[in-house]
C-alpha cells in the first residue's frame, strides 16, 4: 500500500515477438488497471538469459518492450516502466528466497518442463530457479496484486508459498500477492492448434499474431485459423479454434461471448473471420503507430529508463534491507 493506493507489479519477457496473446492477456489489463494500482512494469531481461540470446538484439528488444508499454498506454510519469537489470535487488532477494525453495516445488514447475524439453542443450540452473526470481520480481514491492495470463498461475502460487513460508519464519515481511486474471483473454490459444497456447516460440508464423504484424498478414493469419466442420457459430470447448476467434473478438471489442455468438449467429465462419481480422486491425494499427512515434524520440525515453528505475530502486531497496536484516546479515555501518 502506498498511500491509499495498492501496488500492482507486472513484467514481459524481452524476447521473441510479442503476440496477441501477451497483449490479451497482460498488457491491455495493465493499461486498464494502472488508473487504480501503484504500479512497476518491468522489462524482464534477466529472465530472458534463462535462455540463450544474442546481446545486441536482446538490447534492442528490451528498448522496444519498453516504448511498447507507453504505446499501449501506460504513463511513465504515473506507472514505473524500468528494466529488470538495473535493480540489483531482483537478483540479491532472489538467491535469499532460493534458499527458501525446495528443488520439489521446481521440478514440478510446468513451464521448465516445457523450456527444458525445448532447449536440451542448455537445461540450466537459471531456467530452474527462473519462478523464484519471478517472485523476488513481486515481493520486493510488496505488490497486492499482479496481472497476468493463465499460463504464470503456477508461478504466482509459487511467490505466494514463499511469502508465506517467509512470514511465518520472520513475522510480517512480504505482502501476500494476488493474481489478476482478465475475463476474457487470459488464454489465447495458437490459430493453428487451438490445444496449445499462442506464444513467441512457436516455429509456425502463422500461430500467432504478432503485435507488430501488417494489417494483410494479420487479416491472413485470422482466414487462416483452424476452426472446425461444425458451421455454426457457438461458444463452447468442443469447438476450440472458434472458441479462441470468440475470445480475441471479444477481448478486441470489449462485447461479452454470448454478445458476440447472438450477433454472428446463422452467419458463415468466413464472414466472422473476417470480422475478426478487422477487430486485431482495430486495436493492433494505432498501437504500431503510437510505438513508431514515440521510438523516434530518443531522448524522452532514455530520460523513461533513467528516472523510473531510481524510483524502483528506491521501493526495492527498503524491501530488501529488511529481509537481509531479518535472514541475520550483519548491518551497514556508515560514516
Ligand atoms: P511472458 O513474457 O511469457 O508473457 C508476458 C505476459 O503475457 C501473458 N501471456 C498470455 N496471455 C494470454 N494468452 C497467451 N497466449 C499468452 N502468452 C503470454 C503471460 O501470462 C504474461 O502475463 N515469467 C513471466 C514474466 C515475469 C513476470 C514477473 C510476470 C517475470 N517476472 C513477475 C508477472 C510478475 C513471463 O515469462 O511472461
Amino acid at each position: 500500500m502506498i498511500g491509499d493506493r495498492k501496488i500492482l507489479f507486472s513484467g514481459m519477457q524481452a524476447t521473441g515477438n510479442l503476440t496477441l496473446g501477451n497483449y490479451l492477456g497482460a498488457l491491455k489489463n495493465w493499461v486498464a488497471l494502472s488508473e487504480e494500482y501503484e504500479c512497476y512494469y518491468a522489462v524482464v531481461d534477466l529472465h530472458s538469459i534463462t535462455v540463450r540470446q544474442d546481446p545486441a538484439e536482446l538490447r534492442k528488444r528490451a528498448r522496444a518492450l519498453l516504448t511498447l508499454y507507453i504505446a499501449a498506454g501506460i504513463d511513465p510519469e504515473k506507472s514505473i516502466l524500468y528494466y529488470q537489470s538495473h535493480v540489483s535487488g531482483h537478483a540479491e532477494l532472489a538467491w535469499i528466497l532460493n534458499c527458501f525453495t525446495y528443488m520439489g516445488e521446481l521440478n514440478r514447475m510446468t513451464q521448465f518442463k516445457d523450456k527444458a524439453a525445448k532447449h536440451q542443450d542448455n537445461i540450466n540452473a537459471g531456467l530452474f530457479t527462473y519462478p523464484v526470481l519471478m517472485a523476488a520480481d513481486i515481493l520486493l514491492y510488496q505488490a497486492d496484486v499482479v496481472p497476468v495470463g493463465v499460463d504464470q498461475m503456477q508461478h504466482l502460487e509459487l511467490t505466494r508459498n514463499l511469502a508465506e513460508r517467509f512470514n511465518a519464519v520472520y513475522g510480517d515481511v512480504f505482502t501476500v500477492p494476488e493474481a489478476y486474471i482478465g475475463k476474457v483473454g487470459a488464454k489465447i490459444m495458437s490459430l493453428q492448434d487451438p490445444s496449445k497456447k499462442m506464444s513467441k516460440s512457436d516455429e509456425n508464423p502463422n500461430a500467432s499474431i504478432y503485435l507488430m504484424d501488417d494489417p494483410d498478414t494479420i487479416r491472413r493469419k485470422c482466414k487462416r485459423a483452424v476452426t472446425d466442420s461444425e458451421g455454426e457459430i457457438r461458444y463452447r470447448d468442443e469447438q476450440p479454434g472458434l472458441k479462441n476467434l470468440i475470445d480475441i473478438y471479444s477481448a478486441c471489442t470489449g462485447k461479452g461471448p454470448d454478445e458476440v455468438v447472438n450477433a454472428f449467429a446463422g452467419r458463415g465462419y468466413g464472414e466472422f473471420k473476417e470480422a475478426v481480422g478487422d477487430a486485431v486491425v482495430a486495436v493492433l494499427q494505432p498501437l504500431q503507430e503510437r510505438f513508431r512515434e514515440l521510438e523516434k524520440d530518443k531522448a524522452a525515453i532514455d530520460a523513461v529508463i533513467r528516472n523510473n528505475a531510481e524510483r524502483a530502486n528506491a521501493t526495492a531497496i527498503k524491501t530488501l534491507r529488511k529481509v537481509q536484516k531479518k535472514v541475520g546479515f550483519p548491518e551497514r555501518v556508515r560514516g
